[in-house]
């Protein structure tokens, strides 16, 4: 099977690999689920991977296939799943349990494992390849209405886990109603989560440093939220005009943006922080202002990573909503589908390069061939093979 791989450690190592087709009896019980592969989005964890910044093969391998933003639909399944049938669409979930006592109860999201398991990133291969087997505790259903979008639900998940964060952290305050919220960044996550709050009845504020009109701030339009952009208007003046925010998502990818964000807090209000930075960035902060207002205001901030399948169950309603309620605002975020894993290099150089892109996707399959069908080739030959394994007749 042709998959998209890096040797982790390796800058520049993305290639075209060959993964072994892997089998329902890889999961134990009769538990598994064999997906065919249909799109996997990317972003900037596996702009780091390739840049050696992060990542790890797994076990018994020298490479890491990538991709942690899967959507698929089943082949096939063991003979004690329950809930899930050949030709549901489905994204699997991304971390799988270590060791913690976190881990042990299903919240691997959770862990404190410094070497912990995540699809596509660290230990275990991820979605960019045709066909992969899991576990059917880790395999979420995406409603086939959804299929054209099914892609955004992974990182519709880290803003989910982020918002349940924020609103669990807020239970301290028993009447917590937030008006207000800022979003820092107006990339994927940004957008995704500007369209969470406003599902959730919050006034929202957007900041991003481009000039608008770009389609970003059009789509933050579009929402019902405000666009402000940082190079016209600091976030301290757009907090002083707008805010103060009870709840603010910070999500630009940046660590200068979280002292910003931390100011433009409202007394009792909570800072969610998801950025993933990965660099040694040092920076001169009003430390004692800052503080203080933490102090005098009560205010919460909270890290979040990864999701649970909660989050991904509450993504796939919130896309559904979305998809309702501004009818094509999640299909224009899909600005850069790229054809086939044998097109690797283009995804990746569009991922580096492209300007303008909300969210770039490998398109590995049509989205429509009915899993059955013994027409087009490879999923054909798919079938045939999940059959076999099965030994269903044809
Ligand atoms: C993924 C998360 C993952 C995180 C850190 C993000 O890009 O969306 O699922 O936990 O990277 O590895
Ligand atoms: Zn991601």
């Amino acid at each position: 099977m042709k998959a998209i791989a890096v040797f982790p450690g390796k800058p520049g190592s993305v290639h075209l690999a060959d993964l072994p087709a892997p089998s329902l009896d890889e999961v134990p019980d009769g538990c598994g689920v064999l997906v065919k592969v249909l799109r996997v989005g990317v972003d900037g964890t596996d702009k780091e991977i390739d840049a050696a910044e992060y990542g790890a093969a797994p076990d018994g391998f020298d490479y890491l296939v990538l991709g942690h933003e899967g959507f698929g639909r089943v082949l096939a399944v063991g003979p004690n799943v329950t809930g899930l049938a050949p030709g549901d669409y489905v994204v699997a979930t991304v971390r799988r349990p270590g060791t913690s006592i976190y881990d042990r109860i299903g919240m691997q999201d959770m862990t404190t494992d410094d070497a912990y398991f995540e699809r596509g990133i660290s230990r275990r291969h991820g979605f960019l390849t045709e066909r992969y087997v899991e576990d059917a505790q880790f395999v979420v259903r995406v409603p086939a209405a959804l299929k054209r979008v099914g892609v955004l639900l992974e990182p519709t998940t880290v803003v989910e886990k982020g918002i349940r964060q924020a609103f669990e952290v807020q239970r301290r305050l028993r009447i917590w109603q937030p008006g207000k919220a800022a979003v820092m960044g107006a990339g994927t996550v940004g957008l995704l989560a500007a369209m969470a709050l406003r599902l959730r009845g919050l006034d929202v504020t957007v900041f991003a440093r481009k000039k608008a009109p770009t389609l970003n701030s059009e789509l933050v339009e579009a929402l019902g939220a405000r666009y402000v952009s940082t190079s016209e208007v600091p976030v301290a003046e757009g907090t002083a005009r707008l805010g103060p925010f009870d709840l603010v998502f910070e999500a630009t990818g940046s660590s200068s943006v979280v002292f910003d964000s931390m100011e433009a807090l409202a007394k009792n209000g909570v800072l969610v922080l998801s950025s993933v930075t990965g660099g040694d960035r040092r920076l001169e902060v009003p430390a004692d202002r800052i503080n203080l207002g933490f102090v005098l205001g009560n205010k919460a901030m909270v890290g979040t990573v990864n999701a649970a399948r909660e989050d991904f169950e509450a993504g796939a309603r919130d896309l559904g909503l979305a998809s309702l309620e501004w009818p094509g605002w999640l299909e224009r975020l899909l600005t850069h589908p790229v054809k086939g894993l044998e097109s690797w290099r283009e995804l990746f150089d569009t991922l580096t390069g492209a300007t303008g892109a909300i969210k770039v996707f490998c398109e590995v399959a049509p989205l429509d061939e009915p899993p059955g069908s013994t027409a087009g080739g490879a999923a054909g030959a798919a079938v045939g093979e999940a059959r076999e394994a099965l030994e269903v007749p044809a």
